[in-house]
């Protein structure tokens, strides 16, 4: 069993520890009501973590803040220690790259091969073209994707998209890496491999989370769990879910 980097602790955002810290989060569309309420939250640097609930429970609006794609209707959110609310735009977009981001619709640029999505990052970054080549092919095959690589974005499955947007969000080795439903659309027989290399990336120092509805991954990779129930949140460790020790360590905790 692998065990997660490290424990989430609350109360530490004065750590400079801390990649993200969340401080009595709200989010709202519109005029609508809060989908997060009171959100507060601190994931050191190199931690690993789910992220769970149900469909409409909030994860990819949580996760939409996380990757500064959207400010809190209020409270406070830091990444990498810096307030989202007072970066501007120019700055926020340099933070971004330090983020990888699988979205749960992809996002792949359609018109552009499986290769040339790959490469992007390390070609914005002005990496020389024989690396690219060389590190966006063994990536591409460690995923599966050998035999496509070239063909156009918009003629590959959802798995093999997937597949794609992952590779794409970890080329660059980022330091903070966010993925949603990542292996929402693959066969099961590979969504072990790719968790092997959320994993990996997170032994090279990457802070990961991960939003999922597989009960699968979560019970056989032992790491902490960020639930959203009734727009809050709670925050299980494995042996919470995993019924060794469940009980007064979460109030009312709930147990899947
Ligand atoms: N752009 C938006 N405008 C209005 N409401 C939105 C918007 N994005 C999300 N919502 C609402 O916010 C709530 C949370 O949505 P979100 O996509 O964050 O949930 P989720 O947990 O990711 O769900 P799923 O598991 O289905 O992906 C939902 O009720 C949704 O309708
Ligand atoms: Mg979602």
């Amino acid at each position: 069993m692998i065990h997660g980097g490290s424990k989430l602790q609350k109360n530490e955002s004065k750590s400079n520890n801390a990649i993200i810290v969340m401080q009595n989060v709200g989010i709202r569309y519109g005029q609508g009501p809060e989908v997060l309420s009171d959100i507060s939250l601190s994931l050191p640097r190199g931690s690993f973590h789910f992220l769970t609930g149900r469909s409409g429970a909030g994860k990819t609006s949580l996760l939409s803040m996380m990757y500064l794609a959207q400010k809190p209707s209020r409270g406070i959110v830091q990444v990498f220690g810096r307030n989202i609310n007072f970066t501007n735009r120019d700055n926020l977009s340099l933070l971004r790259r330090k983020i990888g981001v699988v979205f749960q619709d992809f996002r792949l640029l359609e018109h552009l091969s499986a290769f040339d999505n790959v490469a992007l990052p390390l070609r914005i970054c002005g990496m020389n073209e024989r690396e690219v080549k060389k590190r966006v092919t063994e990536l591409l095959q460690w995923v599966e994707l050998d035999r496509n690589m070239y063909a156009k974005t918009s003629t590959l499955s959802g798995g093999e998209k997937q597949r794609t947007a992952i590779a794409r969000a970890v080329i660059n080795r980022p330091d903070l890496l966010l993925a949603d439903e990542p292996t929402g659309n693959v066969d099961n027989d590979i969504a072990p491999k790719l968790m092997k290399l959320f994993v990996e990336l997170n032994k090279l120092g990457t802070t990961v989370v991960i939003a999922t509805h597989s009960e699968k991954l979560i019970t056989d990779f032992a790491f902490p769990r960020l639930h959203l129930q009734n727009h809050g949140l709670k925050v299980y460790e494995p042996y919470d879910f995993t019924g060794i020790n469940i009980g007064n360590r979460v109030e009312k905790g709930e147990r899947r």
